[in-house]
């Protein structure tokens, strides 16, 4: 059976597609600049997807792709690296291309990251690869990691006017690892959590199973992420409700 080649294999979605693939008796090939485990029917390659000789190596013996690989904090280089993969795929025989994408994004094009998903996946589009397109909403981990950056002492300062709809990461990975062993659906339904929350609900929550003191503090925070997210843009109009809700995620990982 051909290889599944995960991209961003060694990220917190990548690791989890890996394992759900494994355990499925898929072999698999994962590609990230910093080595990765060894586990049977696994072959690692390590290096930079920008080149030709990690994609070469990355891509031998694959039919499937699940690109994951991402530098949300370096602007340009997503696109970048999806530019170099596409390049790399399109003499071969690929029979599935799936993207990880992100809700909302057409309405939150104030903020650079998420502007360069959204020309990613209009340049997949018009790729002629067999692709399909997976948003979700933001992973729980992702969400609790950025409440510890606005968190000073006892005070954990939120924006005020957002809403989120995080997800549990190991039920969008369970569902990428189904998609990409199925047929290409183009853009496929979005993946959240069970309920869009109030980001200072959130935070609460998160004080009472984390960090137990302190008080949650709500003002406006001039941030790209921060002004993208206003007005509910990033959660979903329609999505698959995956996962443990967050209040049982930082229950059952605190
Ligand atoms: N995090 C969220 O809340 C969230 C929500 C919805 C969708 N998504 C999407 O899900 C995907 C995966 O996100 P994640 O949170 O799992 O990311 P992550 O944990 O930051 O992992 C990123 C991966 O990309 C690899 N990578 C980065 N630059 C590379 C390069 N030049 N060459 C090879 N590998 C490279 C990294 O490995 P090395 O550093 O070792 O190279 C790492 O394995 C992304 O497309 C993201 O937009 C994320």
């Amino acid at each position: 059976m051909d290889a599944v080649l995960v991209t961003g294999g060694s990220g917190q979605l990548g690791r989890r597609v890996i394992g759900e693939l494994l355990e499925q008796g898929r072999a698999v090939q994962a590609i990230s600049r910093r080595p990765g485990p060894q586990a049977a029917g696994l072959t690692w390659v390590t290096g930079d997807l920008n080149s030709a000789a990690t994609l070469q190596r990355g891509l031998d013996g694959v039919s499937r792709v699940v690109h994951l690989a991402t530098q949300p904090l370096r602007p340009g280089k997503d696109l970048q690296m999806t530019s170099a993969l596409l390049g790399a795929v399109q003499d071969r025989h690929i029979e599935h291309f799936v993207y990880m994408s992100i809700s909302g994004l057409e309405r939150m094009q104030g903020a650079p990251y998420y502007r360069e998903k959204l020309e990613i996946e209009r340049r997949l589009r018009t790729s002629g690869l067999r692709l399909t397109i997976q948003r979700s909403t933001q992973f729980h981990k992702f969400v609790a990691d950025l409440l510890g950056k606005l968190t000073l002492g006892p005070v954990t300062l939120v924006p005020t006017g957002v809403t989120l709809q995080p997800v549990e990461v190991s039920a969008v990975a369970r569902c990428l690892a189904q998609v990409v062993q199925g047929a290409p659906a183009g853009q496929r339904r979005d993946l959240s959590g069970p309920a869009p929350e109030a980001i200072e609900l959130l935070a609460r929550q998160w004080h009472r199973h984390r960090a137990r003191t302190g008080r949650v503090a709500s003002a406006p925070i001039p941030l790209p992420l921060f002004r993208a997210w206003q007005h509910s843009a990033a959660v979903p109009e329609e999505a698959e409700p995956v996962g443990r809700p967050w209040i049982r995620w930082l229950q059952e990982t605190a």
